[in-house]
């Protein structure tokens, strides 16, 4: 059986504009440009993978607008499995304004939309799809009661999870995520699950060993530019991040994510398939948007060539 991923979790339309600066309060400033793309941490990590092979199921909820459309599109032409994701009437789907500067860092709002209804009934209906999916992966963009419920259920029949606490949610509650097989936060999310200061080294290896405690197996902490750091009982380990100058790095984390567990649905493999991600995370930052940022298996594999050479 091929391995499958199932991805629980948001989709955005992202709005994205690039500027100088951002406008104060009551002024109008001109911004140089526009585009939109397809966003959301659920649909990113779900499409990453997807496009480097992996069967991939979305389990997510839309809004009865254009946007709600195109999105389903999108997963169509990524050869995303949709039997699971449903049309809300009467609300709009989520979208994303973001806003990136010069030096290719970003700032985002988002309106979660169809999103929030995503709720435990969906995750009963799509059940038996589910079991036959082994590793299931989780943002914080939809209810955090479908997170938990999710978490449960895959725990119950032995499948594998992937939580990403993003973006941070102050009233996450880690005991409830501590059967997810990953936890995959960035140095804020840590923080703000264990609270614990999380701005040296050592200070993110002890709140990720403080999770660790708490029963979570495997922590992955996302570093930005300074790579990512694996910590297990016995083990914590740097992922070097690729060196490139950034153009934009929205989605780059999830970019991370989707492509992590692709390969390691595949090989078991934890370093060997972080070490990928962070490349895979490193090239998608060397282009504009989300989405269109990711590279396909075969861009992939000709832009790892050339890393070797
Ligand atoms: O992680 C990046 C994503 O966060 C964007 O695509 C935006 O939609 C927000 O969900
Ligand atoms: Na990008």
């Amino acid at each position: 059986m091929a391995h499958r991923i199932a991805v629980v979790g948001s989709n955005m339309t992202d709005l994205v504009t690039s500027i100088v600066r951002m406008p104060a309060p009551g002024e109008t400033l001109e911004a140089p440009s526009f585009f939109m793309g397809f966003g959301g941490k659920g649909a990113n990590q779900a499409v990453a993978a997807a496009r480097l092979g992996a069967e991939v199921m979305m389990v997510t909820k839309v809004g009865d607008d254009v946007f709600g459309q195109s999105t389903i599109n999108n997963f169509r032409d990524n050869g995303i499995d949709i039997a699971h994701v449903g049309t809300v009437a009467g609300k709009s789907s989520g979208v994303a304004p973001i806003f990136v500067d010069e030096h290719g860092e970003n700032s985002i709002l988002i309106i979660k939309g169809a999103n929030n209804e995503l709720k435990p009934a969906d995750i009963d209906a799509a059940a038996e799809d589910l079991k036959r999916c082994n590793l299931i992966l989780m943002q914080l963009e939809v209810p955090l009661e479908t997170v938990y419920y999710t978490i449960a259920f895959a725990h119950r029949h032995g499948i594998e999870t992937i939580l990403n606490p993003a973006p941070a949610a102050p009233n996450l509650d880690a005991k409830q995520v501590t059967k997810a097989t990953f936890l995959v936060p960035n140095e804020t999310e840590l923080a703000l699950l264990t609270a614990m200061p999380t701005g040296t080294d050592e200070e993110i290896e002890a709140a990720a060993r403080s999770l660790i405690d708490k029963g979570i197996r495997t922590v992955i902490v996302t570093m930005g530019s300074r790579g990512a750091r694996l910590v297990t009982a016995a083990s914590s380990t740097l992922i070097e991040p690729l060196k490139v100058k950034p153009k934009d790095t929205t989605g780059a984390g999830d970019a991370f994510i989707g492509s992590f567990a692709r390969y390691y649905v595949e090989s078991g493999e934890l370093e060997g398939s972080l070490k990928k991600a962070a490349l895979y995370a490193g090239d998608s930052i060397t282009r504009v948007g989300t989405q269109k940022s990711y590279a396909t298996a075969e861009e992939f594999e000709a832009f790892v060539g050339r890393l070797d050479q």
